[in-house]
């Protein structure tokens, strides 16, 4: 019977196990990670991630063929592969800092591996890492195993999007291997992990390649999504300015069959934890590598990423008078993208915190954020987030009585002077607006950040609205807007 080790119990660990172990009843899978309360969490009613179908999944195989322990040496010891799914955050300190991906997780995990192997293994790259880290854990696994076993290192870069991870796991567009084809070890370990994966996901979706080129993909398919995003964004700057409507735009080009429908919604702007991240690390590449003009290029796609934000924040403030000091504005969503509570890289953080800049007092409701995440992310400096020795608060603001937590949209949104949706949940699009538009001061404004409400019916209400992309509201087009900061 095949053994599974998964390193990391996060987004992307537990899911991804979870899967295997439903898909394959006969092969034992237990996720280990040295976070004690997330293996506690994952073990509980109340899973750490909340993610549409996921609990179903861990429940039908939980205690079966799917475990989950903090006792991660003897686990690792025991198992024929190994995932290594840590986090692989953005370098805060020292070389590379605000670029280059920080290994030191990855690092530890490798040193462990070799350090606790009684016998040989396949080790996989889950995690999202530099070009050529096979190659720098190949040294360190070979180096440091006192045994000499042989360890076949694989990249198997994930694709999953949060929010969707169930369907994307059941159902994946296809699934990467990178291997040393050139080797017989090599093409041994592909033929094994390739085994897995055949047992629910068709064989023309297996894709091999070599191990560079498989870690490569995967930056090159979040940097090219991400790309899109920023696209569309820009151009609905230049819709604000023509009196265009993005989304017809949007929906005209997507019909090319060249182009395609998928990612092309404008917005506040991206988050998550992976584009920014991965294209930061594929600047940071390309600068080593050289090639400044390729960094340029694509630092552009996270530059688009923040004008968008401040530029929605200016039209906040803008609209409002040029002040928002004092006032209540409601912030509708909070977590980086529906049907998820995660919040890192959010766009919300930065638009709250050029909001709180400006004194306003927020008002915040999101169904799947809790309020101390959502003080803790507004305390953080940029990517102290995912580096647990800085967690340390680096500002006053979250605690400094500008920021509330509401239990829903109409109570976020009472007394208020503005409503910002920055998350795209189902329920604000079946919000009853002439209710919220009674409780609040007037004019009322509506600065819509997700496309999500009928921009007309709003207007007919009362409501002055900006809908990013959107022909402007008279009230906002008459304005100058102030220069972006
Ligand atoms: P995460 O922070 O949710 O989970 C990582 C886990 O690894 C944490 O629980 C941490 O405690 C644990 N960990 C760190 N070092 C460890 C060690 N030495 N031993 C045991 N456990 C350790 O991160 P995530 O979102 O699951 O992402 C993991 C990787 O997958 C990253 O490289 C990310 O870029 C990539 N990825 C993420 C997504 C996503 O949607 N989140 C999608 C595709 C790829
Ligand atoms: C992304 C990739 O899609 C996935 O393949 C990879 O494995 C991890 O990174 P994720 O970040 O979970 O997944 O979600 P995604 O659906 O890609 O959304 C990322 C951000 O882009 C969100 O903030 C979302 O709201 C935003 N977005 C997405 C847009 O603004 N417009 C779009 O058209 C699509």
């Amino acid at each position: 019977m095949v053994k599974i080790c998964c390193i990391g119990a996060g987004y992307v660990g537990g899911p991804t196990m979870a899967m295997i172990a439903y898909k394959c009843p006969d092969i034992q899978v237990v996720v280990v990670d040295i976070s004690a309360s997330r293996i506690n969490a994952w073990n509980s009613d109340r899973l750490p991630i909340f993610e549409p179908g996921l609990d179903d999944v861990v429940r039908s195989c939980r205690g079966v063929n799917l475990h989950f322990s903090s006792d991660v040496e003897s686990h690792v010891a025991d198992s024929d592969i190994v995932f290594v799914s840590v986090n692989t955050p953005t370098k805060t300190r020292g070389l590379g800092a605000g670029k280059a991906a920080d290994l030191t997780y990855w690092e530890s995990a490798a040193r462990m591996i070799a350090d606790v192997s009684t016998s040989d293994k396949i080790v996989v790259e889950k995690s999202t890492v530099p070009v050529t880290t096979a190659e720098a854990i190949e040294k360190i696994l070979t180096h440091n195993n006192p045994g000499k076993h042989d360890f076949q290192i694989l990249s198997n870069p994930e694709f999953l999007a949060e929010g969707t991870a169930v369907a994307d796991l059941a159902s994946p567009d296809r699934v990467l291997i990178g291997g040393r084809g050139d080797t017989e070890g090599g093409r041994k370990a592909i033929a094994a992990l390739k085994a897995v994966y055949a047992r629910w996901v068709l064989e023309d979706r297996i894709l091999t390649m070599n191990l560079w080129s498989a870690e490569l993909s995967k930056l090159a398919a979040n940097a090219l999504l991400a790309q899109r995003i920023s696209s569309v964004n820009a151009m609905s700057a230049l819709c604000e300015a023509m009196g265009a409507n993005v989304s017809e735009v949007a929906y005209a080009v997507g019909k090319d069959s060249r182009i395609g429908p998928k990612f092309l919604s404008a917005s506040v702007g991206f988050g998550g934890s992976c584009f920014q991240k991965d294209i930061l690390n594929l600047v940071y590449i390309c600068e080593c590598n050289g090639l400044p003009e390729v960094a340029n290029y694509w630092k552009q796609v996270v530059q688009i990423n923040d004008y968008q934000k401040a530029r929605f924040v200016q039209r906040v403030v803008s609209s409002m008078f040029n002040t928002v000091s004092g006032k209540r504005i409601a912030i509708s969503g909070f977590a980086f993208k529906k049907d998820t509570g995660d919040t890192r890289e959010t766009a919300a953080i930065d638009v709250c915190h050029g909001l709180l800049g400006d004194k306003a007092q927020l008002s915040i409701y999101d169904p799947q954020v809790t309020e101390e995440q959502m003080r803790r992310d507004l305390a953080m400096a940029k990517f102290d987030w995912d580096h647990p020795q800085h967690l340390v608060p680096s500002s006053p603001t979250a605690a400094s009585g500008q920021v509330a937590v509401a239990w829903d949209a109409y109570a976020a949104a009472k007394g208020a002077h503005a409503v910002c949706v920055l998350t795209e949940w189902d329920e604000f699009k079946k919000l009853d607006y002439q209710r919220i538009y009674e409780g609040m001061e007037k004019p009322a404004f509506f600065f819509d950040g997700r496309n999500v409400v009928d921009v007309d019916a709003l207007r007919k209400i009362g409501f002055i609205v900006y809908s990013v992309g959107k022909p402007l509201d008279p009230w906002i087009k008459d304005l100058p807007a102030a220069p972006l900061s």
